[in-house]
């Protein structure tokens, strides 16, 4: 029986003394939940405030990304080492924004190429965390191009491939995979929970296959894409659903805390 888990993706939101704000007003109901993990993923900034509101709580805190090597010469990136210490459980690895793959496309077409993420920076990113044993959230979906042309289940295999590619099955003990249908995101327009359900239980079958049963059934798969309080209990009950990745509505803590009770 695996645990449901709803995780808030912050993005770019929130100081320090607004994450702060914002934890206070969800802190005591949330924590009133404990057959739930939630975790919140704030900017790195406010990481340290938040992972001090948290710390008698059951509630753990997570990064939105990170870069592979330890330590040395990368100008602005923040180690697997630095997040360890910050007392970071979770890292979100290969969202569909740090792939460069936007739902609601605000972005200068020109300077999409900063947002560079591939499969090998995926890869490293996901042995990295899994040596400091930091659970990484591995992000996985399709475009509506991709939809579209009938490539939803090529894309995601070839993506959870990539990501997983040489990884030995006995480390990703309790990696969290979150299907995320790029057009799905930040839109308000949500997967349909059967097929939603559709997806997650195939991405189970191909982990399955590469990592055989046992380990499959250990791994959270969490639907994320305008998740809000109003499609949240269909979708978190779904056999292969395990919980959400959600964005948008984590930053309304009333919501976020409706969330998690629908868990
Ligand atoms: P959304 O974002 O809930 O705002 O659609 C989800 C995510 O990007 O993780």
């Amino acid at each position: 029986m695996r645990t449901k888990l709803v995780v808030g993706n912050w993005k770019m939101n929130n100081t320090i003394r607004e994450a702060a704000a914002a934890v206070d007003s969800f802190i005591k109901i949330v924590d009133a939940k404990p057959d739930v993990d939630v975790a919140i993923c704030p900017s790195y900034l406010a990481i340290p405030r938040v992972r001090e509101l948290l710390k008698n709580t059951h509630i753990k805190v997570g990064a939105q990304d990170v870069f592979w090597e330890e330590k040395g010469a990368f100008t602005g990136k923040v180690s697997p080492a630095m997040l360890y210490d910050a007392g970071v459980t979770f890292c979100i690895v290969g969202h569909s924004e740090t792939r460069g793959r936007f739902g609601k496309v605000e972005t200068d077409p020109a300077t999409l190429s900063v947002f560079c993420e591939s499969d090998l920076t995926i890869n490293k990113k996901l042995q990295c965390l899994l040596f400091y044993s930091i659970t990484p959230i591995l992000c996985v979906g399709e475009t509506a191009a991709e939809r579209k042309d009938g490539k939803t289940d090529e894309v995601i295999s070839g993506q959870l491939g990539g990501a997983l590619n040489g990884l030995d099955p006995t480390e990703l003990y309790g990696l969290v995979v979150a299907y995320e249908p790029v057009w799905a995101i930040g839109t308000g327009e949500t997967c349909e929970a059967a097929e939603a359900e559709r997806v997650c239980g195939s991405i189970r079958q191909k982990l399955t296959q590469k990592l055989g049963e046992d380990e499959a059934n250990t791994i959270r798969i969490l639907y994320g894409g305008s998740v809000k309080s109003s499609n949240s209990r269909e979708l978190f009950h779904q056999p292969n659903i395990d919980g959400g990745l959600v964005g948008g509505a984590s930053l309304d803590p009333e919501e976020f805390r409706k969330i998690v009770m629908s868990a």
